[in-house]
């Protein structure tokens, strides 16, 4: 359950995912941030959806939707589910994929999830777990919430923003210090090793990458 300053910490950071900064929100972070402060290209995030993702699928934080809307799924008529916190996001996301029918679930991460739903072949969690309040210890119950929905099989994977242990650049060093000052972000502490040391410890870690500030990971539950 989240403590008192989790809870105000997670409704500081969703006031910013309104209609009005999810419209400006693909050009900003895709066209410019992303690439050019946390390292990452959109190709460099197409191929990591590309290699995981499955026709049986749930996203996690969905944001708006743009990098699973340049999915290609091996299946005419994959089940996708979708799952945030935010109405505007999930409403947002929902219209865009509307072609999947996606179902839709309000979750917040650091709370079990309390609704009974057929697991999955793959989670997408993209750029999610840098918003999550805490230290790693206390965000990282996200993962232990998210991993009893995956099928024996299934695969989770995403990327995180990092703070620690990774080489910030002219432009990451300024926006990430913006981001959590304004408490978009909590990602103050959040460390590269902390973060492999507990994928490694806890999962069957199958990717673990750092480009840039960005963590690009893949896990699955272990057998
Ligand atoms: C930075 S956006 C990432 C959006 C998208 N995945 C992307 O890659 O562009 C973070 C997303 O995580 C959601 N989120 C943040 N904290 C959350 C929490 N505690 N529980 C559920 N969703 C959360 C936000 O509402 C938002 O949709």
């Amino acid at each position: 359950m989240p403590n008192q300053s989790s809870a105000i910490k997670i409704e500081r950071s969703q006031k910013y995912f309104n209609k009005l900064s999810l419209f400006f929100y693909d050009f900003i972070l895709y066209g410019i941030i992303s690439r050019y402060a946390w390292g990452s290209s959109i190709q460099r995030l197409d191929a990591h959806y590309k290699k995981y993702i499955r026709p049986n699928h749930l996203e996690v934080g969905v944001g708006t939707g743009f990098l699973l809307d340049r999915v290609s799924f091996d299946s005419a008529r994959p089940r996708l589910a979708l799952m945030d916190l935010s109405q505007a996001c999930l409403e947002q996301t929902r219209r865009k994929l509307e072609r999947y029918a996606p179902q839709t679930y309000i979750q917040n991460l650091l709370e079990p999830v309390r609704h009974e739903i057929a697991p999955f072949d793959s989670i997408g969690i993209n750029y999610v777990m840098h918003c999550v309040p805490g230290n790693f210890r206390e965000k990282s119950i996200a993962f232990s919430h998210l991993m009893p929905l995956l099928n024996t099989h299934g695969v989770l994977f995403g990327t995180t923003v990092l703070s620690e242990g990774v080489r910030k650049n002219v432009l990451a060093r300024p926006f990430m210090w913006l981001m959590n000052a304004l408490g978009v972000f909590n990602n103050r502490k959040d460390n590269a090793r902390d973060l492999e040391h507990f994928l490694k410890g806890n999962f069957q870690l199958m990717e673990f990458e750092i480009i840039g500030v960005t963590a690009f990971f893949a896990i699955k539950n272990k057998s």
